[in-house]
């Protein structure tokens, strides 16, 4: 951002923009998804897969599902209605802007819209600048899942309460 002139803005993703997001995920992460689940995530919660965008292009996206489970939070089994962080990405000359935290507070207020009690995700324990931003926005670690990816490494689950 410059001044009060904000350079990029979030919003939903359209149909004709699921190869972009792909293309994205593919040059960023190595957790990449068939044609199908973009498509069933972008059915099924539109206003959770969003995207970021600067002078047309699409540089950035977030997506996301609501899912029953047991809260983080509680000892006991205490059924919850859980965000699931399932992909967040910005392209490497757009990042440090304020962009991946934009799209996960946009996608943090519309989870709240929805009734979501709590929001959680999985990340590389070795991903510094992803683990940094999600604790500024308030997630906490709450366990190691050993050998989550396909690599060997290990997962951090994070998690915060919305309500
Ligand atoms: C993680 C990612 C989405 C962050 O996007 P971004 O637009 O650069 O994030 P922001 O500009 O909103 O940064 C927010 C905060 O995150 C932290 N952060 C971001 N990049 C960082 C880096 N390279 N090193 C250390 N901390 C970093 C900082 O605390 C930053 O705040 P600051 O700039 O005021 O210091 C981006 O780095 C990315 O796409 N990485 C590759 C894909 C990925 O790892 N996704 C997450 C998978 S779980």
């Amino acid at each position: 951002m410059t001044g009060d002139t904000q350079l990029f803005v979030v919003r939903p993703v359209r149909s004709d923009e699921l190869d972009k997001v792909m293309r994205i995920n593919l040059e960023t992460l190595p957790e990449n998804y068939s044609r199908e689940f973009y498509l069933y995530i972008y059915r099924g919660w539109p206003d959770l897969f969003l995207v970021a965008e600067v002078d047309g292009e699409v540089v950035g996206y977030i997506m996301c599902r609501v899912e029953r489970g047991y809260s983080e939070f509680s000892r006991f089994f205490k059924p919850v209605r859980k965000g699931h962080v399932i992909s967040i990405a910005v392209l490497p000359g757009y990042r440090r802007m304020g962009i991946g935290t934009a799209l996960m507070k946009k996608a943090l207020l519309r989870m709240a819209e929805r009734g979501v009690d709590e929001v959680y995700l999985e990340v590389r324990i070795s991903n510094i600048p992803a683990i940094n931003m999600y604790k500024k926005l308030g997630f906490r670690i709450m366990r190691t899942l050993w050998r989550y990816y396909r690599d060997g490494e290990n997962a951090y689950l994070m998690a915060r309460p919305l309500k």
